[in-house]
């Protein structure tokens, strides 16, 4: 059964990846294949004094895809998000964007590149109005020399426009961010990355501390954002979440990928593979 999954459903160990765009799968191969991923991280080790956080993964991300990290507490999730979103330099390995390799030198280098996190606590402002927080760091000006201004009316217009192209509807922008619910918290975060045109949006445990119908909601706006054509990062403890709305799954344990399930991925199996209770079957960059 392993020996003979169809080209698409399996994955490529470190290193073995065909170059994209040449080579015979440019002539007749499947597209998907030959198109690099927006992003990825091959081959990461990690390592912090004595600790080895990563040792050794791949993680590809696809545009329009969501691709969920799951795994245990101390698994090395939020390290490799680090690493991809220009926190942490790896010890070892690349990071490639569009195939090509790159060196982040800091989230703000990330960021430019299009490559947005959202942190489980959103790194938003709670007193400041929802349209400020919309549009931080990045306001919109009008005017001229010492008539120069914030342009108010253009950016509580482009939040309601923001936030309406993911249904979230919020009657009145000028709300402080602390009056809005975990829930509508990460969603306006989720808005926002895509509203700056991020490629690649990072999302570490976004439903962790929702309830049902909120973590819902967020994921239904994940599924937007996918369409859109952004390349998701899914880090989550749920497997139930995972199957819901990710495409493609990598799992860790102890720093290294336990297993690319593929095919229908049911929460049971999600579930079984992190806890180690099931076979992984198509283990590759471990
Ligand atoms: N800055 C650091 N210095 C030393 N060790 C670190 C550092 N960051 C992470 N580690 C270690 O690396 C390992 C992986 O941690 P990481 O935070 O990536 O796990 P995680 O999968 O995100 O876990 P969780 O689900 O609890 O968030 C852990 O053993 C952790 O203690
Ligand atoms: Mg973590």
């Amino acid at each position: 059964m392993t020996a003979d999954r169809p080209p698409t459903d399996r994955p490529d160990p470190p290193g073995t990846a065909a170059p994209a765009g040449d080579g015979p799968a440019a002539a007749g191969g499947p597209p998907v294949e030959a198109t690099p991923p927006a992003l990825a991280a091959r081959d990461i080790v990690k390592r912090f004094d004595g600790v080895t956080a990563l040792d050794g993964v791949t993680l590809e991300v696809r545009a329009g895809a969501v691709t969920c990290l799951l795994g245990d507490n101390g698994a090395g999730k939020s390290t490799l998000i680090k690493v991809i979103s220009g926190v942490h330099a790896p010890t070892g390995g690349r990071v490639e964007l569009d195939g090509r390799p790159i060196t982040l030198a800091s989230p703000r280098d990330a960021r430019r590149r299009g490559i947005a996190t959202v942190h489980q606590d959103p790194a938003l402002v709670p007193l400041m109005s929802v349209w400020r927080n919309f549009f931080l760091g990045r306001e919109p000006i009008r005017g001229r020399g010492p008539a120069r201004r914030l342009d108010v009316a253009a950016a509580r217009t482009g939040t309601r426009r923001g936030l309406e192209a993911f249904g979230i509807h919020i009657d009145d922008v000028d709300r402080p961010l602390a009056t809005l619910s975990g829930g509508e918290r990460q969603s306006v975060a989720i808005a926002r990355a895509v509203d700056t045109g991020a490629r690649v949006l990072i999302l570490d445990e976004p439903t962790a501390a929702l309830g049902v119908r909120p973590a819902g909601k967020v994921l239904d706006r994940i599924a937007r954002a996918r369409d859109t054509g952004v390349g998701v990062v899914l880090v989550s403890h749920n497997p139930v979440h995972a199957a819901e709305v990710g495409d493609t799954f990598v799992v860790l344990r102890n720093g290294r990928v336990a297993a690319r399930p593929t095919g229908a991925a049911t929460a049971a199996r999600l579930a079984a593979l992190m806890a180690g209770t099931a076979d992984g079957g198509d283990r590759s960059g471990s």
